[in-house]
């Protein structure tokens, strides 16, 4: 093998380490990605019959208030200005996420001021000092009769469980903004990557010194590299350790694309459906994210239903359920991971965390700058 450093996954974190090792270091990387194409979960692809970009692992979003990561990205693409805004349906209404003053003088049917939503939640919301599960919590944060409209059902499909029988701890705060700024994310820099996330992790992987191999699942080839080589793990921790101390638990989910004969299906990229008898959580309609692309078809248009249920051990983990049993479990794999010669544990699989796309760019940076520059020589 003509490597000085393997990196296990092509995400983001795999490819930040990557790009750093190759470009700065003058190492040799080889990427062994087990899917048949690189880019993790943010991959996307051209739909073959509309040519609308499809964000095949859900909707991605780049979003960030680090400078440095904003600085990193921008070395490979550029950002069109787009601005997330998400909508949710129940019981025939439309209603702004997350909730802000929109979203209150619609629930309740009139135009209010913020100090008169400040006060009508305030009145609503039931406080407990120690809320027992996930809808004592909501409640005692934005009261009953938005709990019930706009987070019960939406909750109870996404973990395919009562929100009685949540923990509490499932959420640390439900941010309610008494101003009409409707955007999603209030990051200093948010965009998408203006031709695509493709093109954008195409070009991190763009180096001599860096090899990808895709469809090379790790596992199957580990014999061969242990122990010779440094190796940058980004798969699922436990998975490493064959499940020794038990299987970190995950959420999936199942999408279902369709071209729809239509020029615009619902008017906007994600409609989140609070209604519990909707069996999706979400549908995404991919034409919105980019409207400055006046080439996308205008008689017809691509819609991606998500679901949501509990992983089983061959599907796609997408979200760390993260239980107390996982978070014991995870405490002894930590220390395994610790003890382990020559690997580095990194990512949202290979650390069981929910990482976003910039945060994912930033813990990559830290190792490179922490761990893997020392480690080759260079301060
Ligand atoms: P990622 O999962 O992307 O990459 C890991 C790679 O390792 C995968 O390609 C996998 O195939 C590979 N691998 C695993 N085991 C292997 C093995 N044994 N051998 C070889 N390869 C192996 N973020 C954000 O900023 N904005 C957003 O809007 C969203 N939206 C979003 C929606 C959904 C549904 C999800 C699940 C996630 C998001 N994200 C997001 C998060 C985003 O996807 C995340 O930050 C990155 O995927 C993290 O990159 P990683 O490299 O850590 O993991």
């Amino acid at each position: 093998m003509n490597a000085d450093l393997v990196v296990v996954g092509s995400g983001l974190f795999g490819l930040t380490v990557a790009e750093r090792c190759a470009r700065d270091l003058g190492l040799r990387v080889l990427v062994l990605e087990r899917r048949d194409h690189i880019g993790g979960n943010a991959y996307s692809a051209p739909d073959p019959e509309t040519g609308i970009e499809v964000h095949v692992y859900g909707t991605h979003l780049f979003h960030t208030s680090n400078a440095l990561v904003w600085e990193y990205a921008g070395r490979f693409t550029s950002f069109t200005p787009y601005e997330h805004r998400v909508y949710t349906i129940f019981k025939g209404q439309v209603y702004p996420m997350p909730i802000n003053l929109a979203t209150i003088c619609a629930f309740y049917g009139r135009a209010l001021s913020p100090g008169q939503a400040r006060d009508l939640v305030a009145r609503h919301a039931v406080p407990v000092a120690e809320p027992r599960n996930l809808e004592e919590k909501a409640v005692s944060l934005i009261g009953r009769p938005l709990y019930e409209a706009l987070i019960q059902g939406y909750t109870a499909k996404q973990w395919q469980t009562d929100p009685r029988d949540l923990p509490a701890e499932i959420i640390t705060r439900l941010p309610v903004r008494y101003t009409f700024d409707g955007r999603y994310f209030d990051d200093t820099y948010q965009g998408l990557p203006s031709d695509g996330y493709t093109a954008w992790l195409e070009r991190m992987a763009d180096h001599p010194r860096i090899e990808v191999r895709a469809g090379t699942d790790f596992f199957d080839v580990r014999d061969r590299i242990a122990g010779a080589v440094p190796i940058v793990y980004t798969g699922p921790l436990d998975r490493y350790f064959g499940h020794a101390e038990g299987e970190l638990s995950w959420r999936t989910l199942d999408f279902t694309v369709e071209v729809a004969p239509t020029p615009d299906y619902q008017g906007t990229a994600v409609m989140n459906y609070a209604d519990a008898d909707v069996p999706w959580t979400r549908v995404h309609e991919f034409r919105h994210l980019h409207p400055e692309r006046h080439w996308y078809p205008r008689d017809s248009t691509v819609v991606m239903r998500e679901y949501s249920r509990p992983a089983a051990r061959d599907d796609e983990p997408y979200y760390p359920v993260n239980a107390p049993a996982d978070r014991a479990r995870l405490l002894r794999y930590r220390e395994l991971a610790r003890r382990e010669p020559g690997v580095f544990f990194g990512g949202r699989l290979g650390t069981y965390a929910y990482l976003d796309m910039h945060m994912a760019i930033g813990a990559a940076l830290s190792m490179y700058r922490n761990r893997l520059r020392p480690l080759f020589g260079r301060r």
